[in-house]
């Protein structure tokens, strides 16, 4: 037995001491079959530990694991440490690759503006507990015209004003309203989301208009909905987007055939006090449209007018986008100008 433990011992010594001093990864492998083999010195140690007696078996062989445990952890250790050295030196020769140049300017990019609004309305919406859909591009005539009270023959029906696809009946919705529909048609009462999206119209360009736009709308329908309601309900969003709290709304008559009473919206120059550009002098500038929700368009969301009214109100992201970061032209926004992009 004091024979075997002797063996252990200067076994280990050996083996720390030779792989100290190795340099390269071959000689760690032949050190390897040397020792941890098969083969190797600590496998024969195992015919003298079979013609031990018990109890000197039951000292030699945890000597033996643990000899097993500790070298192979040191190989490891080394194999590391030899194959990053190898890394090293290698790319230190390969004068091709040099790694002290300096990394080349990948800039990260940045949101698009416009989603910095969407994303901004979003929350909006979101804090006052509204719920977000995004609804579907491609719609039916009788979602984004009929259900929403708009007369065969308005003007928006016209090919010269509406994206028809070829599939009957099918065309690219021309605002977010339709979406009410839908949510009135399968949403439990009551309601309140916003419809947040794109949408597209068959018109020239210019520095305001663009074929494809983005349009937020908001839609409660509730029991007891008053104008009131609306009006508390856009001063509130408008405050929060421009980011200030003295900010005012002012309302103006309008027909939109989705909503009676319909109103034009206007908040204050949030940029000036006694007048600027951008509100051209007159203190307000104009943001979108709103109502109450007509009793056809809640009839064909299938809600009882009897005991139910809504309010909507819509407007333009981009509109809105273009009015808080003083941006002259709607077709920036498509153009792919990474310098104008790059600003944000
Ligand atoms: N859908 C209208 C538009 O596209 C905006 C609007 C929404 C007006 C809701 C009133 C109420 O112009």
């Amino acid at each position: 037995m004091a024979t075997l433990t002797n063996t252990i011992h200067s076994l280990s010594k050996d083996f720390f001491k030779k792989l100290e001093g190795i340099t390269t990864l071959s000689e760690l492998e032949a050190l390897r079959i040397a020792y941890l083999g098969r083969n190797g010195k600590i496998a024969q140690l195992m015919p003298a530990l079979k013609t031990l007696s018990i109890e000197d078996k039951r000292n030699a062989g945890p000597l033996i694991n643990e000899l097993k445990q500790k070298t192979h952890a040191a190989f490891e250790e080394k194999k590391q440490q030899l194959a990053l050295q190898k890394t090293e030196r290698e790319l230190e020769a390969d004068n091709t690759f040099d790694i002290t140049l300096e990394q080349l300017n990948c800039s990260t990019g940045t949101l698009h503006p416009l989603t910095i609004t969407y994303n901004a309305i979003r929350n909006i919406f979101l804090s006052m507990g509204y719920e977000i859909i995004t609804g579907k591009e491609a719609e039916t005539e009788a979602y984004n015209f009929d259900a929403l009270n708009i007369p065969q023959d308005h003007p928006a029906r016209d090919l010269g004003d509406t994206f028809f696809l070829d599939v009957p009946g099918m065309l690219l919705r021309t605002h977010t309203s339709p979406v009410q529909i839908h949510a009135m048609q399968t949403k439990e009462l009551p309601i309140a989301m916003a419809a947040l999206g794109r949408v597209y119209r068959h018109e020239s360009t210019d520095a305001t208009h663009d074929i494809v736009f983005n349009q937020a709308e908001g839609l409660v329908v509730d029991k007891e909905i008053s104008l009131a309601d609306l009006l508390g309900t856009i001063e509130l969003f408008f405050r929060s987007f421009f980011n200030k709290k003295d900010l005012q709304i002012r309302v103006r008559p309008s027909y939109f055939p989705f909503v009676e009473p319909g109103l034009e919206v206007d908040v204050s120059c949030p940029f000036c006090k006694d007048g600027c550009s951008i509100c051209k002098y007159t203190s307000w500038i104009e943001v979108g449209g709103a109502g109450l929700v007509h009793p056809h368009v809640l009839q064909a969301g299938k809600i009882d007018t009897n005991t139910y009214s809504g309010f909507a109100f819509g407007f333009g992201i981009d509109r809105l986008t273009m009015l808080k970061y003083s941006i002259p032209d709607v077709r920036l926004f498509s153009g792919g100008d990474l310098s104008f992009l790059n600003q944000f």
